[in-house]
């Protein structure tokens, strides 16, 4: 890795979450920075509940030119901003805010960072094509919402809690066709969806021996995917893989792909993914040592 000078003239960003120590968000732009040969520096700040508003005054005070937003200040965030962009507005969170001259507007990058990944990787088309997801929490809105734009004729979501699947389909109605159903109507309509996600946090270690659903109802023919990127390959992607023959897809990518849409938004330039993603495999090699 080059020498990367901080001086007088660093552009600042950073993520704001809690807890935040864990964050691979600052390798990674860090990383995008260096290798587009841009003066910028990306820290990582422990918002504790209550100090966000604070914060986000610190953003205008300070002048930084952006900032990435996490775990648990997505949807507060919302309240200190000067305009929302209309994919954050029907999503309800903001994971992404860009300082334009002390304005401070707020997108959400997750679900098109996930749909661009998906597509990269997988090759998937989704227009026409029906949908499973499994989980109806926060991270399932940015994702039902980016396949909805994708084409994706209909949504069934399943959850373990069965009224947030209803709720999250009825409030996804405005612009998609979607439903809730019970985790025991997933066999039914296995054999019917290209695409099966994982939107639970089901997996993520240390309980790396759970998954979402039964993987032997998965058809070789259907791409699976799973947000979860602790581990890279969770259990239900290596069983639906080894065991099915279905084409796998990590939440890794999703969540260099959020990255990637916050570097754009920052910088106007295409961001340098393929020394985002080796930095980032990188330092979960060391952390497995
Ligand atoms: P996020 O913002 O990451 O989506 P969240 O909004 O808390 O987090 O949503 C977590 C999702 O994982 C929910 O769908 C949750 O199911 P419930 O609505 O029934 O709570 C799901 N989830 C978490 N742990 C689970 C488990 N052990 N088994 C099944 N589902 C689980």
């Amino acid at each position: 890795m080059g020498t990367h000078k901080l001086d007088s003239h660093t552009i600042l960003y950073g993520v704001f979450g809690d807890p935040i120590r864990h964050s691979k968000s600052p390798i990674m732009l860090n990383r995008a920075f260096e290798a587009a040969g841009i003066n910028a520096a990306y820290g990582a700040f422990h918002i504790l509940p209550g100090t966000l508003k604070d914060a986000v005054a610190g953003i205008r005070a300070l002048q930084f030119r952006g900032v990435n937003v996490t775990i648990p200040h997505k949807l507060e965030v919302m309240s200190y901003l000067d305009e929302i962009d209309e994919g954050a507005q029907v999503i309800g969170a903001v994971n992404t805010i860009v300082n334009e001259g002390g304005r401070l507007i707020g997108y959400n990058t997750d679900g098109i960072g996930y749909v661009r990944s998906l597509k990269e990787e997988t090759s998937i088309s989704l227009k026409g094509r029906k949908v499973l997801m499994v989980g109806a929490g926060g991270a399932a809105r940015g994702v039902g919402y980016a396949l909805a734009k994708e084409g994706a004729e209909h949504i069934y979501i399943a959850n373990r809690t069965r009224g947030k699947a209803d709720d999250l389909a009825h409030s996804m109605s405005s612009f998609c066709s979607a439903s809730g159903i019970g985790l025991e109507d997933i066999a039914k309509v296995t054999g019917d969806v290209a695409l099966i996600v994982n939107n639970t946090s089901v997996g993520m270690h240390p309980n790396v021996d759970e998954v979402p659903m039964d993987t032997s109802l998965i058809q070789a023919d259907t791409v699976v995917s799973d947000l979860v990127y602790n581990p890279i390959i969770t259990k239900f992607l290596q069983q639906a893989r080894d065991l099915r023959g279905a084409v796998i897809h990590s939440g890794l990518g999703m969540f260099i792909y959020q990255g990637a849409y916050a570097f754009e938004y920052w910088t106007g330039q295409p961001a340098p993914i393929a020394a985002m993603r080796d930095v980032v495999e990188r330092s979960f090699a060391e952390a497995a040592h």
